[in-house]
């Protein structure tokens, strides 16, 4: 168990350190081969971070659905083991480089984009010199999970003239895009104020907290990790943005609220009375983790009362929005069922949406919407949920981003202003629990002059 402990330590210790190491020393004059870009008139992509999200959600389909618009030119992990796994998972030859060889890997496949799915906290450093290098970004959510880094992503952009777009599938799901036509189409009036509830499961919320989640310096804690996906969403419903933020959490249940502990499932002593035992065998991708685990001792059966984890399992956040709506948000992520509750209260009345992902009774529609008029009545009705992953999400996503020339009427794209929005209410979210003080939007980024704000909040 101590080798285990150790193991852990190392992936720790080498993510950080490594990312930090990485050695990027030439400028985007040295990248320049015109003759390289854009073989066949396909956008040439580079993934860094061959994970599960980067694997199967982007380079995956790149192979197998868009290959008519769309060429994966190489792969990039810290990881070497888990990397030829995900090469093989893939079904692709496309070369593969170590992180420390970022640079390399532009050189000499020229990517138009890179792709970024690397552990949350490490974005950023991928983004700024993507960009350097002359490439756009496809990031995942969240772009940042600090505030400084999002004022390294303005600069670079900037400073290079190159694009990023932040990739938020939730935006795409069927309830979301019912949420914004109603919205959009002014049947309520005016928003006042919104409430966004989030329950995560103890199955899916605890999975959090077996890897690198459920550490703060990783993912931001959840309020970033998690809830980037539900500001994003409530910054678009609203078409708005945030000014000042209020949150209380703590690690009430999780972590070290438990009398006995291992490093991970596998080797635990406590497997037969833990309920929060989980199996890696039952689990599909295991070989993507196993194959890398003897090299960075990243543990996905990570022990969930790891006493380290220091990512909140309980919180509530307050946001006051520049059109003077008021958001109250919480999530909790050791509920006996999954879902959502989402309201909106107008002038004229209130949409309720009852968001139904698991719960141990059956319900007619996963998505409930009710419309209540001011002395007017209500209407209910039900929405199913499309196949494919993340609720058909993904699929339409991509089809936005790999296929030219897709109309966007629902304004589903998402830049780096959108990406650092959502990222930012977390982050300040994080800095009133820990400073217990109201947190200006303003305060913690120098925003562009030309991006317009209001700010009367302030
Ligand atoms: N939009 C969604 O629905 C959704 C779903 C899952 C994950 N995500 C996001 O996708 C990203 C990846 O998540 P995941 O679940 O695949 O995680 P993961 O742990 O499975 O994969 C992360 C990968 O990044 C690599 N990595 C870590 N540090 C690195 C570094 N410094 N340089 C290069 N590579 C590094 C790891 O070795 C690993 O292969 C995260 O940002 C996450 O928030 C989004």
């Amino acid at each position: 168990m101590d080798n285990q402990k150790n193991g852990r330590r190392i992936f720790l210790k080498n993510t950080t350190m490594a990312a930090a190491a990485v050695p990027f020393s030439l400028s985007a004059t040295d990248f320049k081969d015109e003759s390289k870009k854009g073989s066949k008139g396909k956008t040439k992509y580079a993934l860094v971070g061959t994970g599960t999200r980067g694997s199967s959600s982007w380079a995956k389909p790149i192979i197998q659905n868009y290959a008519q618009y769309a060429d994966l030119v190489a792969l990039c992990d810290i990881n070497i083991g888990r990397m030829e796994y995900a090469k093989k998972f893939i079904g692709t030859n496309a070369p593969t480089y170590h992180s420390s060889e970022f640079e390399k890997m532009i050189s000499e496949t020229q990517p138009d984009t890179v792709i970024v799915t690397t552990t949350d906290c490490f974005h950023e450093q991928y983004i700024v010199k993507a960009m350097e290098l002359g490439c756009d970004v496809i990031s995942e959510k969240p772009l940042v999970t600090e505030a400084h880094q999002g004022q390294n992503l303005i600069a670079a952009e900037n400073r290079t003239g190159k694009k990023i777009t932040t990739t938020f599938n939730a935006r795409f799901s069927n309830e979301s895009e019912e949420i914004k036509k109603i919205l959009n189409s002014g049947e309520l009036g005016k928003v006042l104020s919104a409430e966004y509830h989030e329950y995560l499961n103890v199955d899916h919320g605890a999975s959090y907290y077996r890897r690198w989640h459920g550490k703060k310096r990783f993912s931001g804690s959840l309020l970033v990790h998690k809830a980037s996906h539900h500001f994003d969403q409530m910054n678009w419903w609203l078409d708005s943005e945030p000014v000042t933020v209020k949150a209380n959490g703590k690690v009430g249940f999780y972590g070290k609220n438990n009398s006995f502990r291992g490093s991970n499932c596998r080797t635990c002593t406590f497997k037969s009375k833990c309920e929060f035992y989980w199996d890696i065998e039952s689990y599909g991708s295991k070989e993507l983790y196993l194959s890398g685990e003897a090299e960075d001792g990243y543990l996905r059966d990570g022990c969930v009362w790891d006493k380290e984890i220091d990512s909140y399992d309980a919180m509530t956040v307050e946001v006051a929005y520049e059109n003077d709506v008021l958001l109250s948000y919480s999530l909790n992520s050791y509920m006996p069922y999954e879902g959502q509750n989402i309201a909106f209260n107008c002038e004229k009345g209130r949409l309720e949406v009852r968001v139904y992902d698991a719960q141990p009774w059956e319900v007619d529609n996963v998505f409930e919407f009710r419309i209540t008029k001011n002395f007017n009545g209500t209407k209910a009705y039900g929405l199913g949920r499309d196949s494919g992953t993340h609720g058909g999400s993904d699929d339409k996503l991509r089809d936005k981003i790999f296929k030219p020339n897709q109309p966007d009427e629902l304004k589903q794209m998402a830049d780096s202003r959108a990406g650092l929005m959502s990222s930012l209410i977390g982050i300040a979210a994080v800095k009133s629990i820990e400073t217990k003080k109201q947190i200006n939007i303003h305060d913690l980024v120098d925003f562009p002059t030309e991006w317009k704000w209001k700010t009367k909040l302030k």
